[in-house]
């Protein structure tokens, strides 16, 4: 749709969000609502996507993608007059603008190009998506003549207890042919209840004009519904949830119980996975096939293979190999990397460390800058101690080693290849391979002790 430009409305601070972020940078499901809205309207191969911003200019920007045309209204007079301050980008061969909020982020592209194909076919100078709102507390109110023709939008702040009986609402999302737009936006004033400068009044000059107002209604009021208040965002969420949990388990992913399986719209993950209550996976995370994953796992910004089981554990930006097993209770922190077959067991966190092909950390250690070869063995309650309290260090375990358990490797050290380390030991220097470690005081034993202490009889 090459003469179609889109102009998102971001500017707005969301005053009933009481909040000190802008309304539109707030997340569902992982994602800003913005980038929602951004993301959905890519589906319709416009030229040119224009987002309006103001309150907080530089955090909505931060947000969106580079390549994101934003302009700036300085002080937030309305709706009309955001799309004003874009009028001046929208590029020459433009015949039609969309124009939508950045607070509805359920919103599909096959909605807006249905709109289009109002639009279209009816030949009009402007289109509104509309919908039944059983309860339409807070949105406009579409006012029909005894035609049935669209004739204006009349705000809930400033309707008339009948027109509050109207359940026919606008939804916010509107194709406009872009001279009536500009010339609309030149006759609309801030003569209302909130002294902005409504889009919505477009509505009443074109008409007055002779214009024939389109109005598509859509069947589903949950998808565009905006997103004015934190308990509007809890829903959002929960629908935007299920869909993300749908389209998995469309593509093969088992879902044990959707209630409690959170999942963030970014999120790919390979067909027979199976994902168990409680777990929340989230960001740019890739999961292959046949997995376990949970109960209770939080992953974050993580490449997994496939056939891995973890439970109960905490997993962020890291890659994970095929064939692991990880948890109950393990805590993968960033930059780590778990190759095929390894076993990371109850409490052992791994932080910016490689851990190669068949090695195990099954118990109760510390495993930071570190890079652990093939077939390594780690016993309990290991320690890679690698901060000096200036500097991190790292350590260094090639392939075949043994490290006992209880000990502490004070970084920076290297076990070479098939070295022992005997348990309890503090090792300081490098060992070589094939060699055995230890540094221990030597055990003494006092004959006797017990009963010359009278402890015992
Ligand atoms: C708006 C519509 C209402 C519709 C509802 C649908 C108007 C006047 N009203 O009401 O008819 O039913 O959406 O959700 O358009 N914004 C700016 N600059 C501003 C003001 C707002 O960029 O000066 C942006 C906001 O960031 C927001 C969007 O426009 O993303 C909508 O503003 P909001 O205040 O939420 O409008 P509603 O009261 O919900
Ligand atoms: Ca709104």
């Amino acid at each position: 749709m090459k003469d179609v430009s889109v102009i998102i409305l971001a500017a707005g601070k969301g005053v009933r969000m009481k909040s000190g972020l802008p309304k539109v940078v707030h997340r569902v499901c992982g994602k800003e609502m913005v980038n929602h809205v951004v993301d959905n309207v890519k589906g319709l191969g416009a030229s040119q996507t224009i987002v309006v911003v103001g309150y907080k200019a530089d955090v909505v920007r931060d947000v969106l993608d580079k390549e994101i045309d934003t302009v700036c209204q300085e002080q937030q007079l309305g709706t009309g007059h955001a799309v004003m301050q874009a009028v001046p980008l929208i590029s020459r061969q433009a015949k039609q603008v969309i124009v939508l909020y950045g607070d509805t982020p359920l919103v599909r592209t096959e909605t807006l190009k249905r709109l289009i194909e109002h639009h279209s076919r009816g030949n009009y100078g402007m289109t509104i998506l509309t919908v039944e709102m059983d309860n339409p507390e807070g949105y406009g109110r579409i006012i029909r003549d005894s035609t049935g023709n669209i004739t204006s939008i009349v705000e809930h702040r400033d309707a008339t207890s009948g027109q509050r009986e109207i359940r026919e609402v606008n939804s916010g999302i509107y194709c406009f042919e872009k001279q009536l737009l500009v010339e609309g936006l030149d006759n609309i004033n801030s003569d209302n209840a909130q002294g902005e400068y409504y889009l919505t009044d477009v509505v009443e000059f074109l008409r007055s004009k002779g214009i024939i107002i389109g109005g598509c209604v859509y069947r589903d009021p949950q998808e565009v519904m905006g997103v004015n208040t934190k308990h509007q965002l809890s829903v959002v969420q929960k629908i935007m949830n299920r869909r993300n949990l749908d389209r998995l388990m469309e593509d093969g992913v088992i879902i044990e119980d959707p209630d409690s399986t959170y999942i963030g719209s970014s999120v790919s993950i390979g067909a027979d996975s199976r994902i168990l209550p409680g777990t929340h996976i989230e960001g740019n995370t890739r999961i292959g096939q046949d997995n376990l994953i949970g109960p209770g796992v939080r992953i974050r910004n993580c490449s997994i293979g496939s056939g891995n089981e973890i439970e109960f554990s905490v997993l962020r930006d890291s890659d994970i190999g095929n064939q692991c097993r990880i948890g109950p209770y393990a805590h993968i922190r960033p930059n780590s990397s778990l190759h095929n077959g390894i076993r990371i067991g109850n409490f052992v966190e791994v932080k910016n460390s490689d851990v190669r092909e068949g090695s195990k950390v099954s118990h109760l250690s510390y495993i930071g800058d570190g890079d652990i070869g093939k077939d390594v063995n780690i016993g309990c309650g290991v320690v890679f101690v690698n901060y000096d309290g200036r500097t991190k260090h790292r350590t260094v375990i090639e392939d075949e080693a043994f490290v006992g358990c209880n000990v502490n490797l004070v970084a920076p050290v290297r076990i070479k290849r098939g070295a022992y380390v005997a348990a309890g030991s503090t090792i300081t220097k490098d060992i070589e391979e094939y060699s055995l470690g230890i540094e221990r005081g030597k055990q003494a034993e006092i004959k006797d002790w017990v009963r010359k202490k009278g402890l015992k009889k």
